[in-house]
């Protein structure tokens, strides 16, 4: 994490109302984390308490204190894609994902009708089965 770039993140949200959540995504985007140092110098930008800030920090899954540099995939394991079967297909991508990828529990990605789903980078998938959810896990 280069001081510089964590600076020029925060300064393009100067003046902007709600700027903590913007800025702790756009720091996880560029750095895979949040970690201590980027919570010591959001408070300071901000003027608010390092507590408020960790406080933020903890309660979203999508912020994490150290960063991980194995590919992501997202597996929605919410109601709908439980009722759709996200739970009969998930053991094959753990299986596939072992340890090279980390496969994420999140609770809804805005889909339900179409579940399973699950996402990498930016893209959602929907209407997955077992092999698609393997295919996507392979591939990532
Ligand atoms: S419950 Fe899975 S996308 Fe909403």
């Amino acid at each position: 994490m280069t001081k510089a770039t964590l600076d020029q993140i925060i300064a393009s949200h100067a003046g902007r109302d709600g700027a903590l959540l913007p800025i702790l995504h756009d720091i996880q985007h560029a750095f895979g984390c949040v970690d201590a140092a980027a919570e010591a110098a959001l408070a300071a930008a901000l003027n608010l308490s390092r507590a408020e800030v960790h406080g933020v920090v903890s309660f979203y899954h999508d912020f994490t204190p150290d960063a991980d540099p194995r590919p992501e995939v997202q597996v929605c394991r919410a109601e709908s894609c439980k009722a759709r079967g996200v739970e009969a297909i998930i053991g094959a991508a753990e299986a596939a994902a072992g340890s090279r990828v980390k496969l994420k529990t999140v609770y809804c990605l805005g889909l339900c009708s179409s579940g399973p789903n699950a996402r990498v980078g930016e893209r959602v998938y929907a209407r997955l089965d077992s092999a698609a959810l393997v295919k996507l896990v392979e591939n990532a």
